[in-house]
């Protein structure tokens, strides 16, 4: 079972609107510092967060030109990361500064979601997941409530945290949720997808008051796919609610949860504050599980995968595994996922 971090994978970076025209943003991903910039015809760019000179972080820095200048001797870096001029330089002083380069990194934006590939030099990232597309709207589309928190645990962790079908009726406890006492038994059908998995579409499970609050009879289908992506996308008739959840990797023991929702069901909007409210503390009470679930990790204990209800995060641990080997030994990638029906109680 692999439990590094995936890479040669694109991961979701930050939502589209934290990173304003003319402004550079740091964030850390996989233990690296990247900082992102967005420039004056919208497009961002992305590169390691160190300055070649001396190492501040270029994030300090402004953005001149639609190139990033660091804050320390304004050296100025284009968004390929190629240095473009150091101001201390003589005109006979034969120093060229497009040898410098920071390492740059592939950036993609689409419905309001920056994502960053991380990966080998030279990786075909076409043989990559490519980022998920919310099919009902358009790449312009965007977010209609984001919440982006750290979860303090390794991805793995909170990945099959928030995957994990049993913990609803004890962690999710709330007069707008499922109590233990209403729990029912579950049965639903998964099939394959490209690198990952799908609950295939079926109407909800009756016992979810938030679901009968959208009226009419909505259906619903839940995608995994690697490295770390679920989307869950309920129709109403000609309507489409998403809930866009992706889980991008700090370091060993920090998880960015980047949760975004997405809409086109007009009356939805007047409950905005009320989804809002109800995405915080949904997500509160998963990092609370994480955070207090690490007092006993701490010890390093084995744990259990047990059926059905572990069986998504068994298939997270083989996909990961199976991607993470396909490359090692430079084969096909081998799907573990076959069609089956999982049932469980929650
Ligand atoms: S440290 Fe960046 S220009 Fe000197
Ligand atoms: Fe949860």
């Amino acid at each position: 079972m692999y439990t590094g971090f995936l890479k040669n994978v694109w991961y979701v970076a930050l939502p589209s609107h934290e990173v304003a025209v003319g402004k550079a943003v740091a964030r850390k991903i996989m233990k690296e510092p990247i900082v992102f910039y967005r420039d004056s015809k919208g497009k961002v760019a992305a590169m390691r967060d160190i300055c070649p000179h001396r190492g501040i972080p270029l994030s300090y820095g402004r953005v001149v030109n639609d190139q990033l200048e660091c804050p320390y001797h304004g050296w100025k870096f284009d968004c390929t990361g190629t240095c473009t001029e150091i101001p201390s330089l003589l005109p006979d002083q034969d120093l060229n500064p497009n040898k410098i380069k920071v390492r740059s990194y592939q950036v993609h934006e689409a419905q309001g979601i920056i994502w960053v590939f991380i990966g080998d030099k030279n990786f075909d990232m076409s043989k990559a997941p490519q980022p998920p597309v919310m099919k009902a709207f358009g790449a312009d589309v965007k977010p209609k409530l984001d919440f982006v928190v750290n979860f303090p645990c390794h991805v793995d962790h909170a990945v099959i945290g928030l995957m994990d079908p049993a913990h609803g009726p004890y962690v999710h406890k709330s007069w707008f949720w499922r109590s233990e006492k209403s729990m029912l038994e579950k049965k639903k059908k998964f099939a394959p997808v490209d690198f990952g998995f799908s609950m295939v579409r079926h109407q909800p499970s009756k016992n979810s008051k938030a679901y009968k609050l959208l009226g009419g009879v909505p259906t619903t289908e839940i995608t995994f796919t690697l490295p770390c992506v679920r989307i869950e996308h309920i129709e109403v008739g000609a309507r489409n609610f998403y809930s866009f959840t992706a889980l991008t990797p700090v370091d060993e023991m920090n998880t960015r949860i980047t949760q975004l929702v997405y809409w086109d069901i007009p009356w939805l909007s007047l409950l905005k504050p009320a989804v809002k409210k109800f995405g915080h503390v949904f997500l509160g009470q998963d990092m609370d599980a994480v955070t207090k679930q690490q007092e006993g990790l701490r010890y390093d204990p084995s744990l259990m995968l047990i059926k059905d209800a572990d069986t998504q995060a068994k298939w997270y641990y083989a996909l990961k595994t199976e991607y993470h080997e396909h490359l090692e030994q430079n084969r096909e990638f081998q799907h573990p996922v076959k069609e089956t029906e999982l049932r469980w109680r929650s």
